[in-house]
Order: C-alpha cells, then sequence, then structure tokens
C-alpha cells in the first residue's frame, strides 16, 4: 500500500491499473483532474502506474490485492474512507483470459476465469456501491470484450465476458435512482500484455480501420461515460473494436 499526500477529493477506482488499458485509463483520469487509485494484484505493476501519475502531478495511491478477495476489498475501503479518498467512479478494468475451448479448459481454470472477470467485478461493485451513491453521480464502467457478444473460441473467457455485459444491466435495477449509470464498454483486440501478437496478422484482417484499438482511445470512452455528458447512457454496451463487430467477418472482408 502507497499513499501520496492530497488525498481530497472523491476518486477514480481502477481495477487492473497495472495493466495496459487499466494504466492507461489511470492516466486519462488523472489528467482529467481526478484522483486515482490504482488497485492490481501486482502490487508492482500498481506502484508503477501510480507512480508515474504521481510525477505529473496527480493525486493517486497504490493498492495489491486480489479482487476476488472480498475481506481485503472491504479493507482497502475502510482505508480509503480513512484517507478520504472514496470513489465516484469505479472501473472494473482487471481481467484474464485462458485460450482454450471446452476440452482443453480444465473446471479448475474456468471456475478462476469466472471468478476474476465476473465474481470479481461484482465483489468491488458490492463494496463500493455505497459510494457511488453517496456521491451523487456515481458512474460504473466494466471493460468487457466483443468476446462477451458472441461465440469465441476461449470459452471461459467469453462466458466471463457475456455474464459481465448482462450484469452490467442488472445493476442498473440496482441502482435505479440514485444517480449512478452502470455501463460496458467492450474493446476489441488492444495492443496490452493480454493480446496474443502472433495473431496480429488476423486482427487487422477482420477490422475494418485495418488496426488494432489504442488503449487511450478506450480511456477516453471511460472518460466521456464519466462526464456529465454521459449522464442519460445507462446500462448500455459500448463496442470499441474498429468496426469488426459490425461487419460480417465469416469469410475474408479483404478478399470482397
Ligand atoms: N487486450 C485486449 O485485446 C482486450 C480486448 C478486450 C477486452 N480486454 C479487457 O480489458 C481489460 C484490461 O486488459 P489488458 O488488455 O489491459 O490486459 P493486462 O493483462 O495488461 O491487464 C489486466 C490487469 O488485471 C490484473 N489482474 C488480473 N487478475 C486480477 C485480480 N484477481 N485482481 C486484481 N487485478 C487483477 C493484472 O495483473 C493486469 O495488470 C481486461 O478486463 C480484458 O479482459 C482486453
Amino acid at each position: 500500500m502507497t499513499t501520496w499526500p492530497g488525498m481530497q477529493r472523491r476518486s477514480a477506482l481502477i481495477t487492473g491499473a497495472g495493466g495496459g488499458l487499466g494504466s492507461a485509463i489511470a492516466h486519462r483520469f488523472a489528467a482529467d483532474g481526478h484522483p486515482v487509485v490504482c488497485l492490481d494484484i501486482e502490487h508492482a505493476a500498481a506502484e508503477r502506474t501510480a507512480a508515474a501519475l504521481v510525477e505529473t502531478g496527480a493525486t493517486a495511491t497504490a493498492y495489491g490485492l486480489d479482487i476476488t478477495n472480498e475481506s481485503a476489498v472491504e479493507a482497502m475501503r475502510e482505508f480509503l474512507a480513512t484517507v478520504d479518498m472514496l470513489p465516484r467512479l469505479v472501473i472494473n478494468a482487471a481481467g484474464i483470459l485462458y485460450r482454450g475451448q471446452v476440452d482443453t479448459t480444465d473446471p479448475a481454470t474456468f471456475r478462476r476465469v469466472l471468478d476474476v472477470n465476473v465474481t470479481g467485478a461484482y465483489t468491488v461493485t458490492r463494496a463500493f456501491g455505497p459510494d457511488l451513491v453517496a456521491s451523487g453521480t456515481g458512474r460504473l464502467i466494466n471493460i468487457a470484450s466483443i468476446a462477451g457478444m458472441n461465440g469465441h473460441p476461449f470459452t471461459a473467457y467469453a462466458t466471463s465476458k457475456g455474464a459481465l455485459v448482462n450484469l452490467t444491466r442488472a445493476l442498473v435495477l440496482d441502482f435505479w435512482g440514485t444517480g449512478v449509470t452502470v455501463n460496458a464498454i467492450c474493446p476489441g483486440a488492444m495492443d496490452t500484455p493480454m493480446l496474443n501478437r502472433s495473431a496480429m496478422a488476423s486482427f487487422l484482417r477482420k477490422t475494418p480501420t485495418k488496426r488494432v484499438t489504442a488503449p487511450d482511445e478506450v480511456a477516453g470512452v471511460c472518460a466521456f461515460l464519466a462526464s456529465g455528458d454521459a449522464a442519460s447512457i445507462n446500462g448500455q454496451t459500448v463496442v470499441v473494436d474498429g468496426g469488426a463487430t459490425a461487419v460480417f467477418s465469416y469469410t475474408d472482408q479483404e478478399s470482397s
């Protein structure tokens, strides 16, 4: 746990902040003036992101924990309350990918992927939901994936991201009338450590923009959803994939 001075206003809490997308979101929210809480299972990675934010003059703190550990998440909330850094914004960006289909995914792996990608988001939401409500203009953003929109050959991952999309819709009922909005973002392939770079040619062939999505672009969508301009966008799934899911890709689009 590392803290820096100046923790005074409601924060943006980002899970997976040590990763490619989470760190991009952290940088964007810090640039927009939000104090940022960087959470990651890899404490050193969270610290790297937070330290980089502090170097730019932002207020940031780093926390290393597993989002599936409810008591650790609760303890973190208690700490943030003591330093007046409870969140108005929660971005569930932590996630794991397992590249396997039913026959190559053992039950423990299947459970772990669902545990991190779905139960982890639920656990963080449950812990900080009251703070989002208390803020009056809370925003919850779940980072799903285009793998949650249709069939993908990563069975556990696709299942988990589909569940996260519908968790997003269900949460709209939980936050009814509170001023809190809940939305999901479904990125397509993004150039982060999670990306299988050996499949780059295939991603480019299947994406109308002919490039993978930059994490900064998804961070920009997060910033919009966190803003007052997006106050009526609620329970939606925003796809940021260069048009990959908008077109029929059963055949090779380049040849047609
Ligand atoms: N990279 C892509 O192509 C892509 C596409 C669509 C969606 N996504 C989603 O974007 C999100 C961010 O992924 P990324 O591309 O930045 O990958 P990444 O691997 O760089 O980042 C994921 C981060 O989550 C952290 N994490 C994993 N398990 C955790 C746990 N139990 N508790 C706390 N932190 C944990 C990791 O340590 C890592 O820092 C993920 O939810 C991922 O599924 C990624």
